[in-house]
């Protein structure tokens, strides 16, 4: 069969049989990684476009280049349907669509909202915030001043220690959002805490985006004042990241973005933000996303009575932590096993670890991309009985034989991207 990509074949057989590879392996395994998705074939053509080639640095009308008139076109159609996406009734909304990705994204808001030595608060990286939150090796943890919230021992965020904390340090900002919460984020609570101290209130939403764009999640608006996230986990667009403000934040955001901490923007990227944004606008792309929900808690609800504890005890979005304090095996082991059969998970911190960061006490489950695939609640209760199994008795050779034809089975009645199925095999022509 032809290559998809003979161009690719012709001129760097390496690189595309490292692409045969990755595409092969993305179809014959389950990807639980809850910050991935499978992107659609027409969000991934709009980036292999001759776009990239396009220097485009300012705004769309306000360009330093010329030649900028269609990918103006592109930029602004990305803007606006963001806009309808995210906008609340009664709140407008600015929309930049640059930030090349969720930390870049936050990066430009810290530099717009706050000054070097500034507070923040943010939520602690081993309770389930991000590096970009105020981590000490992240630039949000060197420029400024962070001060981190916890979740409670039960799991759920403590926001008695947050609205403690913001009396005590008067922070400039307050940032809520996270990459392993599963419970939903109650913004308008963060937003009294905000005012009672004065404090700017951000909200980084890159997992929870599509159910948000899909009314699945409560909007973050009109509550925060600046909205980042990445466009390509829930929202299942190209890789990269976005900032929605506050019409009045709008200009010190833009000029965060460029020339803050940005040159030229990736129009081929920004056009696959658009096509993405398109299909979010979609009635099936809220039938997706409420069936991501269903998904993970038939799964969450499985995990449970096979007597795998969770954080939190359960789900309220897309992902779930394993709670294996109680354990015999780490969140790392449990990792290298569950990969073993083509299960992809990460380990993940717990709250009350007891293991060291790179080992860990938890594996974060996700359901967003094997719903994309069409997977739906028995699947998803197969795939929780799987991962008990394979805990309850770790070491057995037959049980992972099993699985691993259970998964490879699983995944051919569901494909994903079968138009590149000729990427395997492949030879020049000629
Ligand atoms: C909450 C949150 N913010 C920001 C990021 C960073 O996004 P990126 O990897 O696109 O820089 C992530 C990524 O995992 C995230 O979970």
């Amino acid at each position: 069969m032809a290559s998809p990509y003979p161009h690719i074949l012709a001129s760097d057989p390496d690189i595309h049989a490292a692409m045969a590879a990755e595409i092969h392996r993305q179809q014959d395994d389950l990807e639980l990684i809850a910050s991935e998705n499978h992107a659609s074939l027409a969000v991934i053509e709009a980036m292999g476009t001759p776009l990239t080639n396009k220097y485009a640095e300012g705004l769309p009308g306000r360009r330093y280049y010329g030649g900028c008139e269609h990918v103006d076109t592109v930029e602004n159609l990305a803007r606006k349907r963001a806009r309808r996406l995210f906008e609340v009734p009664g709140h407008e909304i600015g929309v930049n669509v640059q930030p090349h990705s969720g930390a870049q994204a936050n990066s430009a808001a810290f530099l717009a909202l706050l000054d070097a030595g500034d507070t923040f608060l943010g939520l602690d990286l081993s309770h389930g915030g991000h590096l970009t939150h105020g981590s000490p090796v992240n630039s949000s943890g060197k420029l400024y001043r962070p001060v981190h919230y916890h979740v409670r021992p039960d799991g759920w965020l403590d926001m008695d220690e947050v609205r403690r904390l913001a009396l005590a340090e008067r922070p400039k900002l307050i940032v809520c959002g996270a990459s392993a919460y599963p419970r939903t984020l109650d913004f308008a609570a963060f937003r009294s805490i905000a005012d009672e101290v004065g404090a700017r209130l951000m909200a980084d939403i890159a997992h929870i985006a599509g159910l948000v764009a899909a009314g699945e999640h409560p909007s973050p608006f009109p509550h925060c004042h600046v909205v980042t996230t990445t466009t390509h986990k829930t929202l299942r667009g190209p890789r990269g990241g976005m900032i929605l403000a506050d019409r009045d934040l709008f200009k010190e955001i833009n000029s965060a973005v460029f020339p803050g901490t940005q040159g030229g923007p990736l129009m081929h990227v920004i056009a696959a933000k658009a096509v993405a944004f398109r299909e979010a606008l979609q009635p099936a792309f809220k039938t997706y996303q409420q069936q991501v929900l269903a998904n993970a808690r038939a799964m969450a609800e499985r995990l449970m009575e096979r007597g795998l504890p969770l954080v939190s005890g359960g789900t309220d979005n897309h992902l779930m932590l394993l709670d294996l304090n109680d354990h015999a095996l780490s969140g790392k082991d449990a990792e290298t096993l569950l990969g073993s059969v083509g299960i992809t998970v990460n380990k993940n911190t717990v709250p009350g670890e007891r293991r060291s960061p790179m080992v860990t006490s938890g594996v974060r489950v996700g359901t967003p991309a094997l719903t994309t695939r069409g997977m739906g609640l028995a699947e998803s209760q197969q795939i929780a009985d799987w991962i008990a199994d394979l805990l309850d008795a770790p070491h057995d050779a037959a049980l992972q034989a099993r699985v691993r034809g259970g998964v490879s089975e699983l995944c051919g009645r569901f494909p994903i991207y079968p138009e590149l199925s000729g990427v395997h095999g492949a030879t020049p022509a000629g």
